[in-house]
Formats: structure tokens, C-alpha cells, sequence
């Protein structure tokens, strides 16, 4: 027995250190033929004698069966995002930003990256094992993806006793993405099966981390370029270079074109090359990064909203394309702001189909003197909504003149305001059907309120027909009125009915995203969530106690304030509490954190609260909700019929509760 787990033990090295050398040095040092020989050696062994199966074995990266669905994973640290320099005047300026954050007289140092246009995912390792692995997500709770990320092979599922100690725990994050070549021979293969097609190497590697069954991932050429720290325990670093020469060592891919630079023109010249070798690199990037090497310098600079002052990524020019106008619409928001938004002539860039371009505002057409039925150059940066870049008026033909916005709404009528100092056009009136439509259709969003089938026609129809004049109406529609509407059935009504039910249970972050409060995203509801715990204390505090709290600002602050000083949304609020909404309260403030640094896995159907109620409940009193069991796991909840989590537990002398247990804790 000792010897056969010997020959397991070393079949395993070799496969671990075959995959380091091709994967993290570049330099395959077995053939394939010989690799593949190797797998099937060990996977016998592991047949006959299946109590030598480790779960980081390399024959584990698939052998989970399909998931229902994925569980959701909070992220110790959230996952921020960067903000962007258009061109290189941009990039001095953040230079310039940083020394003046900084005590005068400090040097510093940029670590300057390629931007990998792919996934950003997180990877944890408790003492040197792979345990989970998530997606950015909000960047506050991502999916968990670890059966899908096990499956990439550059992805270490234990950490290489190299020149640097494995840590008790280390986050490590990354991107995931596909290589342009193996994107085409994808599509090609998908193409043969009669399969969509992916419309870019980005959208391949999304769509491959989201399936549910790992061996269709495995399939899937994916990659991985890993590049920064989440939670580190047990192992600390002074600079990021540092942690980047870490991560080779313990197995994972660093970007070969990273490299450290002093000033403003080292980091300009460095995006210039990166961009002029764009094409020839086998990935697709759209930007460099650059990051403040020092972490003592990082922490002093700090962070703001949703991204670090210490980073900022440098985005190359977008890719553009020629298409024409077809009409221009003043579209009314929320918020009562005229956008014009092109339609156009519908044309692909650079895989994607775009149909409408943001206009912005007058002035933004009046300088590009932008007409209807106007050929245009438009351009797609990333996720960016697609923008006319200037007009070739040499193909224009046919009399149009200057488009100017019309001086009444296009929906209500009413003469359009345009307040000092501000670009865009409002429609002041707040009982604009336009207005009321986008505030509900917002309300009810997938990310809001949630109510499932109330799609944007409905909310428009039911607001024409005078049914609802805001969210709170929603609340006291009756099923039989619904049920009368053109293209509705009882069956159909019903289902809205119980959506609106359902919807009447839900958290204080989705809430304050709901109401539409300006420059309130999603993330910011979570902020406040998570610094009042009620609607009574957001809505009582003032703007110094607002502004005081890190990653609201001035502007943030302010609107929340007018917001509630409005009574008109005081109505509003008071009739959904009327119509029975339950907003469950947060209290992170207060002493009560029993659970506080305790982590919980569940497992099992639990009865009498649901699962993510449960997680919340966790949460609510300082504890974390794991998805899977370690050592580190103090409680399993179990539920009925448990999965291989209790067993697990058992193994470990990890504590088991139940949930009522869990419950008594909480009261
Ligand atoms: S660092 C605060 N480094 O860009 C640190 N991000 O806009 C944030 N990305 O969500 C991440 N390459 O998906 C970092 N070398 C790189 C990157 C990179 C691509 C992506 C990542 C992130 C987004 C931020």
C-alpha cells in the first residue's frame, strides 16, 4: 500500500510539474503523448484504489457532476474596478495625482500591465489547497465557478513548494479569456454542430465559465493570466512586484509582458508599445494597467467609490466602423434627462451588432453638427455604449438641417428646462409618463425589486391605461383588472400577481437601488446597506453623516439628501410600506456580531427560511457564508437530505448544526 502511494505520489508530480513547465515557464518538457500516458497511469490507480483520490489530485479537474444552479460566494475583499485614462495626457495626469497624494520627497514605482480582455475571477487557497473559486460578480458576491475553474489546467489546484512559503490562505485573482485562434476553431466546431456562434474571445470565455456542467468547460481552450491579491493570511509582501514573482513559484500564469517603471513618460511609452503589438499577440487586450508598486503606498493613496486611486487603466482606441443615421429620438429617463440616441443602420464591431449611439447631449451634436439620415463613424470601447465619433459629411446628401432637440417633451409635452451650468435637457414635469415608465421599469428590474414577467411592455401598457402612476401602485393592482388587458390571460395575470407577492420581501441594498435615487448604482446600495442597516437611519441622516461614510462623496451625499427631502418620494415610500413591502433590516452596527469572524457552510434543503435568507442572516451578525467545507469552516448547517458537505464536516471535526440551531443563534 505505502509503495502504491508512492507511484500515485509521483505520477502526480510529474503531472503537476509537466503542466508548470508548459503552462508558467513556457517550455514543454514532455510530449503529449507521454502527458496523456501519465493521466491514464494514474487514473487506473485511482479506479482500483479509490481511498487514494485527493480532491487536488490532477485527475480531479473534472469529475463533479452538473449543477442546478451556482451558489452565490461574498468575497472576503471586494473586487474593485478601475478607473480608465483616455489617452496619454490622462495617464500623466494620474502620475501627476499620485505624487500629490503622496508625502512630497516619496519615489514610486508603476508596475505596468497588458489589460486582458476576458473574466476577472478569484481564486482561494487554504493552506496551499484549492477551495473555491468565484466570478467578480458585483464585486461584493460573484457565482461560484470552482468545477469550472478546476477544469483550466494552467490553474493550480495545489500550490508548488517553490522559493516562496505557502500561505494559510491566499486569494489570488485573475483573468480568464481565450486566445483568439482557439476562439475561431470554437466557433468553427459550434458552427459544425449547428450551435450560436460566440460573437468575441470575450463572450467565449464568459459563456464557457457559465455552464453548468464542467465537462462541457473542460472542453473549452480556456486560459488564465493571474494578477493580483485578495485576502493573504500567513505570508505578507511590501510591493505587488514582489507578490507577482510569488505567484510563479506557487504555479500560477503572470503576463510575460509586465514590467516596472519610474515616470510619466516610461508608463506613455510603455502603452504605446503595448498597442502597437496588440495585433500580434495571441489575446485580446484592450488597454494596459498600471498600479502603484508599493502597498504601503497603495493603502496611503486609498480608494474611492468602486476604484482604487492607486491604478488606472489606459485604454487603447476603440475599434470603429461607418454606418448611417436613420433617425434621431429625444429619449426621456428616469430622471427626467433627454438623451438623443441614434438609431442606426444596424453594423457589426468587432463582433458585436450595434443598432442605437448615444448622442449625449445638444452641445455633444451641435459640435459634431450631427443630422438625421448623416453616414457616421461610430465606436464601441468595451462595454461602452457604442458613440458616433464624427460625421463624413462628404456622403451627406439630401436637405437635412442641424438636428436640434425639440423644446417640449416628447412624451408629456411639457417645455423642456435646461438648468445652469447643466449639458442636458429635463423634462421637469415628475408625473411625465416617459419619466414614471423608466422609474418603474427600473423599480422592477431583474437587480431591483425583482418582480419577474412585468417586462418593459407591460409597465408602459399598464401606465397608459392610468392603472399605475408610480411603483407604490403596483402594490394594490388587483389581479382581475390585469387579467383585462389586451394580450393578458388569467393564467398570465395571476403569474404577475404572485411576482408581486414575492417581491414584497426584500433586502435594504435592492431597495435603495430600486427607488432610483441619482448616482445610487447597485454597489452604492450596498454601501449604505451596510452603514444604516434601516431605511428610518438612511433616510434621517444628513449630508455630513453621509459624506462621512468611505466611498460616498459630496455629490453622492448631496442626492441622497435631496432625495429624501422630496416629498412627492416620501409619499411613495410610505405607500409601498402601506402595500406591505418588508425590507429586512441590517444591524452590521451594532455590538451584536456573534457570528463575527465565524464562517458557514450549508448544506441540505432548509424549511423554515430559504437559503440566501439564511446566508443574509450570517452575514447580519458578522459571519461569512462558505460554499465549501475546510478546516478553517467552524459551522455546517444541515438541512434535510445534506449533500457530501456533512460528511465532509464529520471528517474534519467541523462543528454540525442544525438549522434551528442556527435560528436560536441569531435571536
Ligand atoms: S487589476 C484594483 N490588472 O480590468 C485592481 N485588472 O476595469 C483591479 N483586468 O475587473 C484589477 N487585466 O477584469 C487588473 N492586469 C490587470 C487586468 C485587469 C484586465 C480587468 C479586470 C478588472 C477590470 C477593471
Amino acid at each position: 500500500m505505502k509503495e502504491l502511494k508512492g507511484k500515485v505520489n509521483q505520477l502526480r508530480e510529474l503531472i503537476n510539474s509537466a503542466n508548470f513547465n508548459y503552462y508558467i515557464l513556457d517550455n514543454p518538457t514532455i510530449s503529449d503523448a507521454e502527458y496523456d500516458r501519465l493521466m491514464r497511469e494514474l487514473q487506473n490507480l485511482e479506479n482500483e484504489h479509490p481511498e487514494l483520490i485527493t480532491t487536488d489530485s490532477p485527475t480531479q479537474r473534472v469529475g463533479a457532476k452538473p449543477l442546478s444552479e451556482f451558489n452565490t460566494i461574498t468575497h472576503r475583499i471586494p473586487l474593485l474596478s478601475l478607473d480608465n485614462a483616455m489617452g496619454e495626457n490622462e495617464i500623466r495626469e494620474f502620475v501627476a495625482r499620485i505624487y500629490k497624494g503622496l508625502p512630497p520627497g516619496e519615489i514610486v514605482q508603476f508596475v505596468c500591465e497588458p489589460k486582458i480582455d476576458g473574466l476577472a475571477i478569484e481564486l482561494a487557497y487554504e493552506n496551499g489547497t484549492f477551495i473555491s473559486g468565484s466570478t467578480r460578480g458585483d464585486g461584493v458576491t460573484g457565482e461560484d465557478i470552482t468545477q469550472n475553474l478546476k477544469t483550466i489546467r494552467s490553474i493550480p489546484l495545489s500550490l508548488r513548494k517553490g522559493n516562496f512559503p505557502i500561505p494559510s490562505l491566499i486569494e489570488v485573482r485573475g483573468e480568464v479569456y481565450m486566445d483568439r485562434e482557439d476562439f475561431k476553431r470554437l466557433n468553427e466546431q459550434q458552427l459544425k454542430e449547428g450551435k450560436t456562434l460566440f460573437a468575441n474571445p470575450r463572450n467565449s470565455a464568459a459563456g464557457s465559465l457559465r455552464q453548468l456542467d464542467p465537462k462541457v468547460t473542460v472542453k473549452r481552450p480556456l486560459n488564465i493570466f493571474c494578477y493580483s491579491m485578495g485576502a493573504c493570511e500567513g505570508i505578507s509582501f511590501s510591493t505587488h512586484s514582489e507578490f507577482l514573482k510569488a505567484l510563479p513559484s506557487w504555479g500560477f500564469r503572470v503576463n510575460p509582458l509586465i514590467e516596472l517603471y519610474n515616470n510619466a513618460d516610461e508608463l506613455v511609452n510603455y502603452s504605446r508599445k503595448i498597442e502597437s503589438i496588440r495585433n500580434s499577440i495571441s489575446y485580446d487586450i484592450d488597454g494596459v494597467v498600471f498600479k502603484v508598486n508599493s502597498f504601503a503606498q497603495q493603502e496611503t493613496l486609498g480608494i474611492k467609490s468602486r476604484s482604487p486611486r492607486w491604478a488606472i487603466a489606459g485604454k487603447f482606441k476603440a475599434q470603429q466602423e461607418v454606418t448611417q443615421i436613420l433617425e434621431i429620438e429625444a429619449s426621456v429617463g428616469r430622471t427626467g434627462a433627454i438623451t438623443p440616441v441614434a438609431h442606426l443602420k444596424p453594423v457589426n464591431i468587432s463582433g458585436v451588432t450595434v443598432s442605437n449611439a448615444t448622442l449625449h447631449n445638444q452641445d455633444e451634436i451641435t459640435r459634431k453638427d450631427i443630422r438625421e439620415k448623416d453616414w457616421v463613424v461610430i465606436q464601441r470601447a468595451g462595454d461602452v455604449i457604442p458613440q458616433v465619433v464624427k460625421v463624413i459629411t462628404e456622403h451627406r446628401s439630401g436637405n437635412y438641417p442641424p438636428y436640434i432637440l425639440p423644446d417640449t417633451c416628447q412624451s408629456c409635452g411639457t417645455t423642456v428646462t435646461q438648468i445652469l451650468g447643466e449639458v442636458k435637457h429635463r423634462c421637469p414635469n415628475i408625473s411625465c409618463p416617459a419619466r414614471i415608465k423608466r422609474s418603474i421599469q427600473h423599480f422592477v428590474s431583474k437587480r431591483a425589486i425583482d418582480i419577474d414577467g412585468l417586462g418593459d411592455k407591460l409597465v408602459e401598457q399598464l401606465v397608459d391605461e392610468g392603472l399605475i402612476k408610480n411603483v407604490a401602485d403596483l402594490y394594490f393592482l388587483k389581479k382581475d383588472i390585469l387579467a383585462n388587458l389586451e394580450r393578458m390571460a388569467d393564467k398570465s395575470a395571476q403569474n404577475i400577481v404572485d411576482a408581486i407577492e414575492n417581491s414584497k420581501s426584500t433586502t435594504l441594498a435592492r431597495f435603495i437601488y430600486a427607488l432610483g435615487i441619482r448616482n445610487v448604482g447597485e454597489y452604492m446600495g450596498k454601501v449604505l446597506e451596510k452603514s444604516f442597516g434601516s431605511l428610518e437611519k438612511l433616510m434621517s441622516a444628513s449630508y455630513e453623516e453621509l459624506e462621512s461614510i468611505e466611498g460616498v462623496g459630496p455629490i453622492v451625499a448631496q442626492s441622497i439628501r435631496n432625495f429624501f427631502d422630496e416629498k412627492a418620494n416620501i409619499n411613495t415610500i410610505n405607500r409601498l410600506i402601506e402595500g406591505r413591502i418588508k425590507i429586512s433590516e441590517i444591524t452590521y452596527t451594532t455590538e451584536v456580531k456573534r457570528f463575527e469572524g465565524k464562517t458557514f457552510v450549508f448544506t441540505g434543503t432548509l424549511s423554515s427560511i430559504t437559503r440566501d435568507e439564511a446566508k443574509d442572516l450570517v452575514e447580519k451578525f458578522g459571519g461569512k457564508a462558505s460554499s465549501s467545507v475546510s478546516k478553517k469552516t467552524d459551522y455546517v448547517v444541515v438541512g434535510e437530505n445534506p449533500g457530501s458537505k456533512a460528511a465532509k464536516a464529520k471528517e474534519l471535526g467541523v462543528k454540525i448544526i442544525s438549522e434551528d440551531e442556527l435560528l436560536d443563534f441569531g435571536e
